[in-house]
């Protein structure tokens, strides 16, 4: 049976029906069509970064209908929310840092202080939206390093069943992904070219911006050295198979074996030193909790920070990236 479904309200229903109980669905947008996820769910969200392929935990953006709705994800500033207000719904996603209490996920941010957000004009987009009644996290509807999919039948070609349900919206209008502005700083400065110009967005903001056309989509040219990445402050040391004293434990699977130098097991840490990523040793969970933990721990004043020996497969292929990258970043100073 083809996962494309054509779109009525039942469908709606059973696409929202997917999203909340933990599935993917790729549905329209004005832009180009998106494999969206249930933002405020982690292990939902891990499954998107699975189905994409060569897993790696790039952030991703949380799609919303209001600005309002926005407004409880991430804070604006003034010239953020002029934007919001002249090209929302629209093709123009905004980077902003991630309000403390949000409850979407911190696997959508790829554990970053910022977060993307945009409310998309499609409204076969906004009905799902408002049919879950939460953010849905999504990247563009293709496998990693393939055009991003204008059509049903480019994410079927791409993604086939790894897409869940299709939601067939027709062609995207726009053809092209949105704009992607990091509003963050004292300058905003844009990422990636999209939907809506610079001379746009400068008329609007009547000022000028920067460009920074970043290693973004898929295929980047040197993953991650623009895209900034999250790496905590304390040393992290791979494959660990002991504790040394003063260390935190990040753990994944039992710990039954995994004892502390010169004496004591995992068991004897101080509480809150010891965070396990999955005890049953399921990646899936353990993507959904790699950056929370990290930065828990990270804040807990540690000498350094023990990592188990985690899987080369699937998703424990993204977070042993991210984990290299962070005691890499570590290590170059
Ligand atoms: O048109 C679009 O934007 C489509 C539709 C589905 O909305 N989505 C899309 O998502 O193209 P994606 O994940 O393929 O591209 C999002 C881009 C990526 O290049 C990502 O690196 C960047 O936005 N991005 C997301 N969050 C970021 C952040 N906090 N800091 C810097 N870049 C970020
Ligand atoms: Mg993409």
């Amino acid at each position: 049976m083809s996962p494309i479904l054509e779109v009525n309200d039942d469908n709606i229903k059973k696409a929202a029906a997917q999203l909340a109980s933990g599935g993917l669905v790729a549905f329209p947008t004005e832009t180009v069509y998106g494999l969206g996820a249930d933002a405020t769910n982690g292990a939902a969200v891990a499954k998107i970064f699975e189905a994409k392929g060569r897993p790696v935990f790039n952030p991703v953006i949380v799609h919303v209908n209001e600005k309002e709705d926005a407004d409880a994800i991430v804070e604006f500033n003034p010239a953020a929310a002029l934007l919001a207000s002249v090209y929302w719904p629209g093709p123009l996603t905004l980077i902003l840092p991630r309000r403390h209490d949000t409850k979407v996920s911190l696997l959508t941010s790829a554990g970053l202080p910022t977060q993307a957000v945009r409310v998309p004009a499609h409204p076969v987009a906004r009905q799902l939206i408002k049919a879950l009644g939460r953010p849905i996290a999504a990247p563009s509807a293709n496998a990693s390093g393939s055009l991003s999919p204008t059509t049903p039948q480019h994410v079927l070609n791409s993604l086939g069943e790894r897409a869940g349900i299709i939601l067939a919206g027709g062609k995207s209008a726009v053809g092209l992904e949105s704009t992607v502005l990091d509003m963050t700083g004292d300058v905003p400065v844009m990422l990636r070219p999209g939907g809506v110009t610079k001379e746009e967005i400068e008329m609007t903001l009547d000022r000028g911006i920067r460009v920074e056309l970043e290693a973004v989509n898929d295929a980047p040219k040197s993953p991650g050295q623009l895209l900034k990445h999250y790496a905590p402050v304390t040393p992290l040391r791979l494959k660990a198979v002991d504790i040394i004293m003063g260390e935190a434990l990040l753990a994944f699977g039992s710990t039954r074996f995994m004892g502390i130098r010169g004496g004591g097991s995992a068991n004897d840490l101080p509480y809150g030193a010891l965070l396990n990523l999955s005890e049953s040793g399921d990646l899936n969970a353990a993507a959904a909790n790699l950056f929370s933990m990290l930065h828990l721990l990270d804040a807990g004043g540690y000498k350094g920070i023990a990592v188990m020996d985690i899987p080369e497969t699937g998703l424990g292929i993204a977070i042993n990236d991210r984990l290299r990258r962070a005691a890499g970043a570590q290590q170059a100073g």
